[in-house]
């Protein structure tokens, strides 16, 4: 299939690209690249030995949005990343996380429908369950997002979900849990500049960039006091992307699924597990909660299990083991 990759730059998509050019599908990227750099997209070409065509675009310039759909005739599916995507700032800018994803979503849609393009995949989260009833949570949970960040999600659904009926759009939204880890190669990995997340956070303590981890609050109700959450290695989600264009090009309909490996983790069993990676213990001391957090969530990946036929392989070594082969690599990430 010929693919446009929104975001095409960023940390998800990186890995995803590697494993769509494997399968043979062909990749049209844009990216405004307001969280990410074109060095990604260098090293992607670099380990598939493909050249990729790029488009650095905004969504929120609609004329040259345009002129990509124009340009590249037949378009077969889009796979929709670009995002802004940190809860706190969220916050903080609601109104540029609205207008971001949003209107960025709306000005996309528009564009599919003006050009005949009717198939979709989605990057959604675990954050649009809020603090779930029940976990493991299964897709038919209550959707009850808590921040600007996961409201925004949450209105990207429905808008789409709306949009597919109306015009017959095959669709299917991933809602990931924690993705975590790095390409085997250690060439591509997650680059943020202030690590908003656990693990870059324990992975930059463990290279000496920061000093110790802050683990926030160790009274939860869980196995021994701090957060658990579903983390799933990087290259299993991007594997999760094949099978979700596999599956739009033999099913017609809206399709939601969970991807995570229905397993947790706690906050001191990750940096234990990053400690044995990295060779030497990772220094943290117990904080205050964080605002907005909860004890624990998991995925119920049944149902992507079976409809998708996809399946997490990688466990806890793996994505502590990559994550860690990335940052001592790349200290720098690619911006050396
Ligand atoms: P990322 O920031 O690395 O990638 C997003 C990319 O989109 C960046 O390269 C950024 O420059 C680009 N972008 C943002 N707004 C844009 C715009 N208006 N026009 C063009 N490009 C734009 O983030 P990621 O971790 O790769 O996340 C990808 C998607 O997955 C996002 O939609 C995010 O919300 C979702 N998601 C991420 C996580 C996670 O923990 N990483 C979890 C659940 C869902
Ligand atoms: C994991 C655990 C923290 C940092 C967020 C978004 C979610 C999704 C994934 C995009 C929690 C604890 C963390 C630290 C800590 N992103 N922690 N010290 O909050 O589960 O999910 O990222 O869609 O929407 O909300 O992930 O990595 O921030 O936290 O103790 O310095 O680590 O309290 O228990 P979270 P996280």
């Amino acid at each position: 299939m010929k693919i446009l990759i929104t975001g095409g730059a960023g940390y998800i998509a990186s890995h995803t690209n590697i494993e769509l050019l494997a399968q043979g599908h062909e990749l049209v990227l844009i990216d405004n690249f307001c969280n990410s750099v074109f060095e990604s997209v260098k090293r992607v070409e670099n380990i598939s030995g493909k050249n990729l065509k790029f488009y650095e675009v905004d969504l929120l310039d609609i004329p040259a949005l345009e002129n990509v759909f124009e340009k590249e005739q037949n378009i077969d599916a889009v796979i929709h990343f670009a995002a802004l995507k940190a809860v706190g700032e969220s916050v903080e800018q609601p109104l540029r996380y609205y207008e971001n994803n949003i209107t960025g979503s709306l000005n996309l849609y528009k564009a599919m429908k003006k050009y005949g393009v009717n198939n979709f995949v989605f990057s959604s989260s675990a954050t649009v369950y809020g603090d779930p009833e029940e976990t493991p949570v299964k897709e038919n949970a209550r959707i009850d997002a808590t921040n600007p960040y996961g409201h925004t999600k949450a209105m990207m659904e429905q808008i789409l979900i709306d949009a597919a009926k109306a015009m017959d759009w095959n669709i299917v939204i991933l809602r990931y849990f924690n993705p975590v880890g790095a390409h085997g190669s250690g060439k591509i990995g997650e680059d943020p500049e202030y690590p908003a997340n656990l693990l870059p956070f324990v992975s930059q303590v463990a290279a000496g960039i920061r000093e110790k981890v802050v683990v926030f609050g160790d009274d939860w109700d869980t196995i021994d006091g701090t957060g658990v959450r579903d983390y799933i290695h990087i290259v299993d989600l991007a594997k999760a992307h094949v099978k979700a264009i596999d599956k739009l090009s033999n099913a017609k309909g809206t399709f939601i699924y969970n991807i995570g490996t229905g397993r947790g983790y706690s906050v001191l069993e990750m940096i234990k597990a990053f400690g044995k990676a990295c060779g030497h213990e990772v220094p943290y001391e117990v904080g205050p909660r964080r605002d907005g957090d909860i004890a624990e969530v998991l995925a119920d990946p049944s149902k992507a299990n079976n409809e998708l036929g996809w399946k997490a392989e990688y466990g806890l070594e793996d994505m502590v083991n990559s994550a860690w082969k990335w940052q001592k690599e790349n200290p720098k990430g690619y911006r050396e």
